[in-house]
C-alpha cells in the first residue's frame, strides 16, 4: 500500500477505540480491583486460542483475584456505557469522509461486541467476533476473517492494535501494524515492534490519515 493510503483501517476495538478500563474499574469498585481483574484477564487469555464464551473468561478472572460475583455481573448489565475514547467517533468519521473502509476485530462473544461497536456512532463496514470465528486473536484467522469478508488483500489493510499481542497477529496476516497505547502498556517480550505507538488515535495513526 502507498504509505499514508491504506483502503481499511481495521481496530482492535475494546482497548483501541473503546476505554473498557473505566467500565471494569467502575464494576470492580475501584481503579486498583479493576486493573487487578483486567490483567488476570490478559493473563489468562494470552493466547487462549479457541473460543470459549467470553462471559466465562470475564468471570473466571474475576473469581480468580476474588472479586465477588457482582463485579462481572455489573460489567455485563452497564456493557452499553462503554465509551470510545474521546477522539475515536472523530477519526472513524474522518477515514469514512476519505473513502476508507473501517471495521473491528474483537476478542468478544457475537452480542456484546456489536453492543460495543455501537457506542461508536459509526456504521462499520465490517464487525468480527472471536465467537464467530471460533478463534481469539492473536490468531491469524480472526484477522483474516476481516480481509475476507471485505475482499481486500492484506497489503491494503492498517491494523490499529490495543494491545502488543495484536502486532504481530495482525503482521502476520500481513497487515501494517500500528498501536494505539492509550494506557501505556508494556510490551509482552518478544512482540515485534509497531510502525508507529501512539498515546492517543490521531498519534498512532498520524503517517496514514
Ligand atoms: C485477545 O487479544 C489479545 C491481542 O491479540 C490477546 O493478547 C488476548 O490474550 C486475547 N484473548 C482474549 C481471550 O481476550
Amino acid at each position: 500500500m502507498a504509505h499514508g493510503h491504506p483502503k481499511v483501517v481495521l481496530f482492535d476495538l475494546l482497548t483501541a477505540l473503546l476505554d473498557s478500563w473505566t467500565l471494569w474499574n467502575q464494576a470492580a469498585g475501584s481503579e486498583e480491583a479493576g486493573r487487578r481483574w483486567r490483567a488476570k484477564y490478559l493473563q489468562l487469555t494470552y493466547q487462549c486460542g479457541t473460543y470459549q464464551p467470553y462471559e466465562d473468561l470475564v468471570q473466571q478472572a474475576s473469581d480468580a483475584v476474588g472479586l465477588p460475583r457482582s463485579a462481572p455481573e455489573t460489567l455485563l448489565a452497564r456493557w452499553d456505557e462503554l465509551k470510545p475514547w474521546p477522539e475515536a467517533p472523530g477519526v472513524l468519521r474522518k477515514l469514512q469522509s476519505q473513502a476508507v473502509k473501517i471495521g473491528v476485530v474483537t476478542n468478544c462473544s457475537t452480542e456484546l461486541g456489536r453492543r460495543a461497536a455501537a457506542t461508536c456512532g459509526v456504521t462499520f463496514d465490517v464487525v468480527v467476533t472471536a465467537e464467530e470465528i471460533g478463534f481469539y486473536k492473536p490468531r491469524i484467522e480472526t484477522y483474516t476473517a476481516a480481509l475476507r469478508v471485505l475482499g481486500v488483500e492484506a497489503g491494503d489493510v492498517l491494523f490499529v492494535a490495543g494491545s502488543s499481542a495484536d502486532v504481530p497477529g495482525a503482521s502476520a496476516a500481513g497487515m501494517q501494524v500500528v498501536w494505539h497505547n492509550r494506557v501505556q502498556l508494556a510490551p509482552l517480550p518478544g512482540t515485534t515492534s509497531p510502525l508507529r505507538e501512539g498515546r492517543t488515535l490521531e498519534e498512532a495513526l498520524q503517517d496514514f490519515i
